[in-house]
């Protein structure tokens, strides 16, 4: 087969143009720690949360005046807990992993949104300001119930 010259420089440009994405992307990917939102890069065995504290318990704790950790578990096709209630003002420091799959944890309403994935702790912060039922929601695809795969923060007044 004949290919013209023009065409083989063509082509080698092509060639070495992929070639340079993708160096630079592992490059960057690898100098800059690229992995789940969590400020310690926290890892977890995903088949041991279930015996791992604090994941051993999931559910809000208070740490100071107006401030909280909240400990979450996604498996399909659910959140625990289901249901957390704080005072408004409150900052709340979620900490969410999953036992099976790719979970996408989010509260639409309060701007809080990470990817939860089996192995790791993702860390997200937020403090609620105004009174109201926010509706944590799974956001990645994750199977037949994901749709149903919700959970409340009620925040009083
Ligand atoms: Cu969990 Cu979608």
């Amino acid at each position: 087969m004949h290919v013209p010259r023009f065409e083989k420089i063509w082509i080698g440009i092509s060639l070495a143009t992929m070639a340079a994405f993708f160096i630079v992307l592992v490059t960057l990917a690898i100098a800059s720690d690229v992995n789940p939102p969590s400020t310690d890069g926290l890892t977890i065995d995903p088949a041991k949360v279930s015996q791992t504290p604090p994941f051993d318990k999931p559910g809000l704790h208070q740490i100071g005046p107006r401030l909280y950790e909240a400990y979450y578990v996604g498996q399909v096709f659910q959140w625990s807990p289901n249901e957390i209630t704080i005072p408004a003002g409150s900052t709340v420091r979620f900490f969410v992993t999953s036992v099976d799959v790719v979970h996408g944890f989010s509260i639409p309403d309060a701007n809080v949104n990470a990817e939860i994935m089996p192995g790791w702790v993702s860390e997200v912060e937020h403090t609620f300001a105004r009174p109201g039922d926010y509706l944590i929601i799974c956001n990645q695809y994750c199977g037949a119930g994901h749709a149903n795969m919700y959970a409340h923060v009620k925040v009083t007044p």
